[in-house]
């Protein structure tokens, strides 16, 4: 019997405090028309203090491990994707899983940017379909605020903070990830990039003083590769699934800017009904987004059991990643 990974339960958070575009006019030159014009971002949320990317992260999986209706201590592994730890090392998987109780878990983070939610789902689902686990909680969690120059406008406007998460549970019905890809263009590293810290170039007083480290990114280079990538993704998915977009009930593309997602939904010819979008109220969260979208996407009703999903993502790396998914429970 061919074994498969659904998702058992979903959950997400998004820290209280709202900055507006209004309140980035007080911060950077910029204005609430152009943000709009350019990303579609209206608001967006931001970690407070106290609050980490592992916070975050518990939030959204005690949410997920409930609606489940899973204890902790029978996760068998949790894969945390996020680029914003709380630490280089302990991993903040290990961290969440002190923090949710789940003694029996392995634990391991995955940095794959914003494309990291979509790889962590496919090799949670292989180990899962391999036959290794049972119960795997994949959640990805970010805190883009924490490494934004606040004075650089071309980011700044662009990023906010949260988390989302789906346990994997194993199953003979044909539910959850059916077909993906996964990709990278490590070329295009310098894109988008945070340059130091790392053991590339040790934090020094001059790194400091240079802004070396903040996200620096060549947006206009990116959105050009995203639309491409995002929309070949999809097909390909479509295709391994030997499935054809008329059978696809909702497109769930990552959200960095509405104009990415409209020139997806040109190429694939896919009416705005079936695409979600939710980047108004929160910006991009990096990893975290695509799984807070497909919470918000199930909670408002839009995706039912048996509905077909597709979700797609591009990231810094360069990478890219898409997945088709059949909605419904074990
Ligand atoms: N307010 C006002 N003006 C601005 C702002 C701002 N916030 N930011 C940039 N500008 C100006 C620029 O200085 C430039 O001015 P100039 O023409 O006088 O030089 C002008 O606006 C146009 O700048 P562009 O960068 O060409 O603007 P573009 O239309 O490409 O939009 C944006 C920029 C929104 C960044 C877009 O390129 C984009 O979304 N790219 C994709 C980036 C992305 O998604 N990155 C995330 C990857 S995911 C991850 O891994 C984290």
């Amino acid at each position: 019997m061919t074994r498969y990974a659904a998702i058992a339960g979903w959950g997400k958070y998004l820290p209280q405090r709202v900055l507006t575009n209004t309140d980035l006019e007080r911060m950077v030159a910029t204005s609430d028309e152009w943000i709009r014009e350019r990303t579609g971002i209206a608001e967006r949320r931001l970690a407070s203090e106290g609050e980490c990317s592992s916070t975050l992260a518990v939030r959204a999986a005690r949410q997920a491990l409930q609606q489940a209706d899973l204890p902790a201590f029978s996760l068998d592994l949790i894969i945390l994707a996020t680029s914003t730890p709380d630490h280089f090392f302990p991993a903040t998987a290990c961290l969440v899983q002190d923090a949710l109780g789940a003694i029996h878990a392995g634990a391991f983070d995955l940095e794959a940017a914003c494309s990291g939610f979509l790889y962590a789902l496919t090799v949670g689902t292989q180990l899962i379909r391999g036959g290794l686990c049972e119960n795997i909680l994949v959640v990805a969690t970010e805190t883009l605020s924490r490494f934004v120059n606040w004075q650089d406008r071309s980011t700044c406007v662009l990023f906010g903070d949260g988390a989302g998460a789906a346990v994997l549970r194993a199953t003979d019905r044909r539910r959850g990830l059916i077909s993906s890809t996964l990709g990278a263009y490590g070329a295009g590293g310098e894109l988008l990039i945070l340059p130091a810290g790392g053991s590339a170039r040790p934090a020094t007083q001059q790194t400091l003083d240079g802004g070396q480290h903040f996200i620096h990114m060549k947006g206009n280079q990116i959105f050009r590769f995203a639309v491409r990538k995002m929309s070949e993704a999809a097909l390909e998915v479509l295709e391994k699934a030997g499935l054809s977009l008329e059978e696809l009930d909702l497109f769930v593309p990552h959200q960095a800017n509405l104009r990415i997602i409209q020139a997806v939904g040109q190429r694939l010819n896919l009416p705005e009904e079936r695409i979600f979008v939710n980047l108004q109220r929160y910006g991009n969260m990096s990893a975290a987004t695509i799984p807070i979208a497909l919470c918000e996407a199930a909670e408002s009703g839009l995706l039912q059991e048996g509905h077909v999903v597709v979700a797609s993502a591009f990231g810094a790396g360069l990478t890219w990643a898409g997945a088709l998914l059949i909605w419904g429970r074990p």
